[in-house]
Formats: structure tokens, C-alpha cells, sequence
């Protein structure tokens, strides 16, 4: 039986990490485990920054956007010989297993430390919602309520001058941010990675909108697809519309996380812990149709998330 657990944050911060550390700690402590925060994500176990927790090490933590452990990439835990004192760093101190909250990559992390004798369970966390198998990951419903109040807020501007507005959001090489924001905010256009992009195609449909009665534009689209700033100039020299380009950035990783959130993170830190009681490790937590269950990382790893069942035909259908 586990005596003594760890639990880190790694990768991009995620509104809701918090609350999932919260559970991790109290299901432990509850349980009679030991139980540390570790500071930094993969870099803290290296170096040994760690903090014991006890009953008041989370309080007033759930409401709190950011992780209060803190976050880092650190490429360096890819070389075995780094992730061999990273190990000797939890034996000092007796820590015998690990939760590692973060994304696909923090997920590799784990499973390598799993490979080489340590028990980890991976809590999807980012806002990316980019992990294959979880109907969401923790961090991606606040995320997306921040920008369709971005989206609002542009709408007002972008009707007052009667522009095309883009807006870039993040998703990394997932759509789910933008599909959901461009449904939820009512935009003309939304271009993601698994929509593909013909700006010749966005052009046409633009100038069909401005031959209508419309007299503005909002224009969803995912990171990483092409230069939003050359994107504005061809619609403007195009269609006659005037055009601005918006990449928001890191604000929309921050702030109160939402209740949907909170309750996400909450129920995956529980679970986490009971997996690890089993003696569990290489397994990630997901939700699955709305339950709590555990996958196999290999698995997860190998596959590509694919976009909410149907939700780019309704979109199409909303044009
Ligand atoms: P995310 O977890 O959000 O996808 P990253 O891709 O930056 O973010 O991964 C977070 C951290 O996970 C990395 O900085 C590194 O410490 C660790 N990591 C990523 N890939 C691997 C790997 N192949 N092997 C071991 N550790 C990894
Ligand atoms: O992993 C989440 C994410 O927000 C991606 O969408 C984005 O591409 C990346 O992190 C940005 O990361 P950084 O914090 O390194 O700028």
C-alpha cells in the first residue's frame, strides 16, 4: 500500500489545476498518505523542491486561476540520466508515487518515470482540450468562457466600425477552443486545423456577407494556422472591409477558474490518488461521457483527439 505520494503541475498553467492539487492532497491525507506539493513541475523533482503537505497547505487555493505550485518546461527531464535523479530526489524523501497534472507532453514525463519504477497517473490539464479520450481537460472551460467574452467585447467594437475582426486563439494544434467560442459567440467565419484553411474560400464567403446586409465580421481561428496579421491585410485589400487581426494570448489562460472547472479537477484528483492505492501507474485520469475513469497513457499518447462528435457539421449548419 502507498505510504507517500507526490503531485506536480507541468507544462501550460490551466484555470482548475488548483483545485485538482486540492483533491490530491486532502484524498491523501484523508487516507493517512503522505503527501508533497512539488514545486515547478518535472524541474522540481529534479532539484528536490518539494513541500510537505497537511490540512491547510490548499486552503483557500480552488478559487485561484494559475497553479500556486507553479509550472515549467523543462526539456532536460527527456534525458533518462535527468529522470535517474529526479528518482533518487522523491527517494530521499520517501515519495513513491507521482500525479503529474498537465498535457500530452507532461503525460510523456509520466510514463517514462512509470517505465523506470515509478507509479504515475497524468490529470489532463491544459486549456487546449487537446488530449484524445477525455471529454475535456481541466482549464478548457474557463478558457473558452474567456474568450467568448473577448469575443463579445469585439463584436461591440467591430460593429461600431463595421470591421471584420479576427481573433487567434490558442488550442495548440486542437480546434475544440475556436469551434466552441465561434459557436458560442456567433462567428461569421471559423478556421481551425481540422476545418483546414482556404483563405480564397474565406475571402468568397466574406464578400458574399458583405454583398448581404451585414456590415461586420467576426472571424474565429486556431493558432499555428497562418499570420493573422497578413490574413486581415488580403480580406481588407479583398473584400473592402476593414479588417484588424487580435491574437489573445496569454490572457486567456488566466483567471478564476469556472465551477465546471473546479468540480473537473476536484473529481480527477480523487481518483488519481484511489488509482495509485490500487497500484496503478502509467494510466491517465479522463472523463469519459461524464464519468471518472482511468486509460492507459500508451494509448491515449498514440491517438489524435478528434473534434467533438458533430460539432463542425452544426457549426456549418449555423452559416
Ligand atoms: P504539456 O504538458 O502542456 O503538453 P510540454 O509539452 O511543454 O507541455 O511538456 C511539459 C513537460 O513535460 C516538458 O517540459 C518536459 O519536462 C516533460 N516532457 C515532455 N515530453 C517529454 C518526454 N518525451 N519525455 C520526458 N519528459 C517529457
Ligand atoms: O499548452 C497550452 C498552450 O497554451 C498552447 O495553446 C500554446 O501554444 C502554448 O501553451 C503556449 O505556451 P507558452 O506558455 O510556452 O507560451
Amino acid at each position: 500500500m502507498v505510504k507517500c505520494i507526490g503531485v506536480l503541475t507541468s507544462g501550460g498553467d490551466a484555470p482548475g489545476m488548483n483545485g485538482a492539487v486540492r483533491a490530491v492532497a486532502r484524498t491523501c491525507l484523508n487516507k493517512g498518505i503522505k503527501v508533497y506539493g512539488v514545486r515547478l513541475g518535472f524541474q522540481g523533482l529534479f532539484n528536490g523542491d518539494f513541500i510537505e503537505f497537511d490540512r491547510t497547505s490548499t486552503r483557500n487555493k480552488i478559487n485561484l486561476g494559475g497553479t500556486f505550485l507553479k509550472s515549467a518546461r523543462f526539456p532536460e527531464f527527456k534525458d533518462p540520466e535527468v529522470r535517474k535523479q529526479a528518482i533518487e530526489q522523491m527517494k530521499k524523501v520517501g515519495m513513491e508515487a507521482l500525479v503529474v497534472i498537465g498535457g500530452d507532453g507532461s503525460y510523456n514525463g509520466a510514463l517514462k518515470l512509470t517505465e523506470m519504477g515509478v507509479n504515475c497517473i497524468g490529470i489532463p490539464g491544459t486549456i487546449d482540450n487537446d488530449i484524445p479520450h477525455t471529454d475535456h481537460t481541466i482549464g478548457f472551460d474557463t478558457a473558452l468562457n474567456t474568450i467568448v467574452d473577448a469575443l463579445d467585447r469585439l463584436r461591440d467594437t467591430s460593429s461600431s466600425h463595421q470591421r471584420c475582426t479576427i481573433l487567434e486563439v490558442m488550442g495548440r494544434y486542437c480546434g475544440d477552443l475556436a469551434i466552441n467560442a465561434g459557436i458560442a459567440a456567433g462567428a461569421e467565419i471559423i478556421i481551425t486545423s481540422e476545418s483546414g484553411f482556404d483563405e480564397a474560400e474565406v475571402i468568397e464567403r466574406l464578400k458574399a456577407s458583405k454583398a448581404s446586409d451585414k456590415t461586420h465580421a467576426i472571424v474565429v481561428i486556431t493558432e499555428h494556422i497562418t499570420d493573422v496579421n497578413q490574413l486581415a491585410k488580403n480580406i481588407e485589400v479583398a473584400t473592402g472591409f476593414e479588417t484588424r487581426a487580435n491574437v489573445l494570448g496569454h490572457m486567456q489562460r488566466g483567471g478564476r477558474p469556472s465551477a465546471r472547472d473546479r468540480v473537473l479537477g476536484s473529481r480527477m484528483g480523487i481518483y488519481a490518488v484511489e488509482l495509485l492505492e490500487a497500484g496503478k501507474g502509467g494510466l491517465c485520469v479522463s472523463e469519459v461521457s461524464g464519468k471518472i475513469t482511468g486509460l492507459d497513457i500508451t494509448e491515449v499518447l498514440s491517438e489524435k483527439r478528434v473534434a467533438d462528435n458533430g460539432i463542425y457539421e452544426d457549426a456549418m449548419k449555423l452559416r
